[in-house]
């Protein structure tokens, strides 16, 4: 890729922390930083700017003040979205976030029409379905994070019940990006060791379960969800992509027929490079794992239906 240039639409707390781990790993030349409330992005385009300036390479960071300025982009990030408030049901958030990832799909459509999507704004698997739907583009140019952040999560929870394999333990979970995910721990090692030689079977179940509160988790403690896994998580696929390093990373893909499923989006491990979603990767799922991604994928489809339902893509 000759620009190396990436854009973020929301730089809300997830759009800047990718923006700024970017920039400490020097993976871009440019990257460019919009949100819709006023000052944002200006304001911390501004910080990680200065920031820059003890980065291993340089990095030029702007702030877009129309969605025109976010333009020949490689990859466009979009974090935009707003979180659930207080009356606000599970498919007035998916309708809210719906109508805002629709207005900013259209401006990456015209203002960086090469560029490969990576979604981030939740309901993710639903969000990124949207995605596709609305630019019609070849479905290996649009991959939302999901199992990047997930199969982190799982890691640290590895690690946790070891007190060793810090960064040599496998990541990967499938499926959707919430309650249903599928963490499989089993499926990992830690250093070339099969986790199943390692752990109990109540060490993996508690494993799966707290993978899968891991975003509760933060908030329980902080009162908002987490952005420094979710902005490392983007910088691990942008890098991957940009690098063309075909990197095996667990993401939220339009299934063509892989798993026996069509025309719905769900998490899986592909390989990542220039040219966005390179390749689909076909495990042999286990029974149980199998009805598992069944429900997974069924809540997945919940979501799209809403969106049917609501008329979006008329
Ligand atoms: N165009 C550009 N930016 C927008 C738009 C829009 N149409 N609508 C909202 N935004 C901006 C908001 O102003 C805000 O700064 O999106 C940003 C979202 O940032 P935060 O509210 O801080 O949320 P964050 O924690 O960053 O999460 C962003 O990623 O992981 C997901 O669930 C999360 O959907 C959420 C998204």
């Amino acid at each position: 890729m000759t620009n190396r240039k990436v854009g973020i639409i929301g730089a809300g707390a997830v759009g800047a922390t990718a923006a700024y781990t970017l920039a400490m790993m020097g993976t871009c030349n440019e990257i460019v930083l919009f949100d819709i409330a006023e000052g944002v992005a200006e304001g911390k385009a501004i910080d990680i700017a200065q920031a820059t300036h003890y980065a291993p390479q340089p990095t030029i960071i702007t702030a877009a003040t129309t969605p025109a300025d976010v333009k020949d982009c490689d990859i466009v990030v979009i974090t935009a979205g707003v979180p659930r408030k207080g009356d606000m049901t599970r498919e007035d958030l998916l309708m809210i976030n719906a109508k805002i990832i629709k207005s900013v799909t259209q401006d990456v459509m015209k203002y960086s029409p090469n560029a490969i999507i990576v979604s981030v704004s939740n309901p993710l698997d639903v969000m990124t379905y949207a995605i596709h739907k609305i630019t019609g583009w070849d479905s290996s140019r649009i991959v939302g994070m999901a199992g990047a952040l997930d199969g982190s999560r799982m890691a640290y929870q590895i690690y946790k019940k070891l007190g060793y394999g810090a960064g040599q333990t496998g990541a990967l979970v499938i499926g959707d990006h919430g309650q249903n995910m599928i963490p499989l721990p089993h499926n990992v090692h830690i250093g070339d060791v099969p986790a199943a030689d390692l752990l109990t079977d109540e060490e993996f179940q508690d494993i799966i379960e707290r993978t899968k509160n891991g975003g509760a988790e933060i908030v329980k403690h902080l009162g908002t969800s987490g952005y420094y896994g979710p902005g490392r998580a983007i910088a691990h696929m942008v890098e991957a992509i940009l690098n063309d390093s075909k990197s095996v990373i667990s993401c939220s893909v339009l299934l063509n027929g892989e798993y026996g499923y069509s025309n719905v989006t769900a998490g899986v491990p592909v390989v990542l490079g220039k040219n966005g979603v390179e390749e689909i990767l076909q495990m042999t799922l286990a029974t149980k794992t199998r009805e598992k991604f069944k429900t997974s994928v069924e809540s997945i489809q919940e979501g799209i239906a809403i969106l049917e339902k609501n008329d979006f893509f008329q």
